[in-house]
C-alpha cells in the first residue's frame, strides 16, 4: 500500500512538513514512535522519521523532517498527491507519560519535532511544562507556535542572538534546574552533542532525564546492529529498545562516533542528487 502526500510545507530553509495517508500507523501510534520509510521502493534508503502528529480519524500522520541528505532531500522535492511507497510503524516503545509535577522539555533544532507529541502528552497528563527550545538562528527555529499554545513557560535561544536569548540551551536549563522547588524530570531531544552536555547539566542536580536518540537505522527490528548503543555499559538498539532511555546512562561519544561513520558517502551521495536535481530543474 502507497501513501498518498495530502499537504506539505515548508517550515524553515531546510526543514519540510507533511500530512501522509497512513490509518493504521495513525490509529496506533503514541507519543514518542518513529516510522521508517522508504520512497520509490523496498529498495529505496530506509530512513526513520519521528511521527510529530496523528489524526486517527483522518488516517493521517504528519512528519517533519530536515534536508540533510539524498533522501531527505528527495522527499522535499515531492509535492501534494506524489506517493511514498513504504511507511512502516510505529516503531520503537512510547514514551512513559504520567503526572510527574515540573517537566522541563529542551528541543534542539529538528528534535522539537519528536520533542511536540511528548510535550502534549506530558501536558494532557496534568505536569507543568517549561520548554526551552534552541536554533542556530532564528530561521533555523521551527514550532515555536506549537510549544508556546501547551507551555506554562517558554524560553526560546539562538546561537547567534536573532531571536530570544544569545545561549545555548545549557544556559538556561542550569537556571531552571537551580529553581526551587525543583523540576522533577527534563526531556531533551536534538543533536546528540545538545543531548550529552544537557545531561551534564542535569546529573549535577540529580534530576532524571529521557533522551531520545537518533541513531542510523537500516532494518528498525533489532536485527541488523545499525543503531546500536551503549547504555549503562551495555549494548542496546534504539529501534527495538529506544528510541528513548536514560540520558546520565547514555555513551554519547560512542553514539557520536557511531553517527559519524558513514558522513563521507552520506555527503558524496547527497552531492550526487544535489547535481541531478539541478540538471532536472529541480533546484530553486
Ligand atoms: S536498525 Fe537494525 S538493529 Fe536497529
Amino acid at each position: 500500500m502507497s501513501h498518498k502526500i495530502l499537504s506539505k510545507r515548508r517550515l524553515s530553509e531546510d526543514v519540510f512538513t507533511a500530512e501522509i495517508e497512513a490509518p493504521l500507523v495513525a490509529q496506533a501510534r503514541k507519543p514518542g514512535q518513529f516510522v521508517i520509510i522508504s520512497i520509490n521502493s523496498e529498495y529505496s534508503e530506509r530512513i526513520p522519521l519521528t511521527i510529530a502528529d496523528a489524526d486517527p480519524e483522518r488516517g493521517t500522520i504528519r512528519l517533519i523532517w530536515q534536508r540533510v541528505g539524498k533522501t531527505t532531500a528527495e522527499l522535499a522535492d515531492m509535492q501534494q498527491g506524489d506517493e511514498i511507497a513504504n511507511v512502516t510503524g510505529p516503531l520503537g516503545k512510547p514514551t512513559h507519560i504520567e503526572n510527574f509535577g515540573t517537566i522541563v522539555c529542551v528541543g534542539g533544532g529538528i528534535g522539537n519535532a519528536p520533542l511536540l507529541p511528548i510535550t502534549k502528552a506530558l501536558k494532557k497528563a496534568g505536569n507543568k511544562i517549561i520548554s526551552i527550545l534552541g536554533a542556530r538562528n532564528k530561521e533555523l527555529l521551527v514550532l515555536e507556535d506549537d510549544f508556546a499554545a501547551i507551555c506554562d513557560e517558554l524560553i526560546i535561544t539562538t546561537d547567534d542572538g536573532s531571536y530570544g536569548r544569545k545561549a545555548l540551551v545549557t544556559e538556561p536549563l542550569k537556571e531552571v534546574c537551580q529553581r526551587d522547588p525543583k523540576s522533577d524530570q527534563v526531556v531533551v531531544i536534538g543533536p546528540a552533542i545538545m543531548m550529552k552536555f544537557c545531561c551534564e547539566v542535569t546529573k549535577q542536580f540529580n534530576i532524571p532525564t529521557q533522551v531520545s536518540l537518533n541513531t542510523i537505522m537500516v532494518d528498525a527490528t533489532g536485527m541488523c546492529g545499525g543503531c546500536r548503543v551503549e547504555i549503562d555499559g551495555k549494548a542496546k538498539f534504539v529501534c527495538v529498545d529506544g528510541p528513548e532511555f536514560d540520558g546520565h546512562k547514555v555513551d554519547f561519544d560512542l553514539m557520536i562516533k557511531r553517527l559519524n561513520a558513514y558522513k563521507d558517502q552520506e555527503q558524496q551521495v547527497y552531492e550526487q542528487y544535489k547535481k541531478h536535481r539541478c540538471k532536472i530543474g529541480l533546484d530553486k
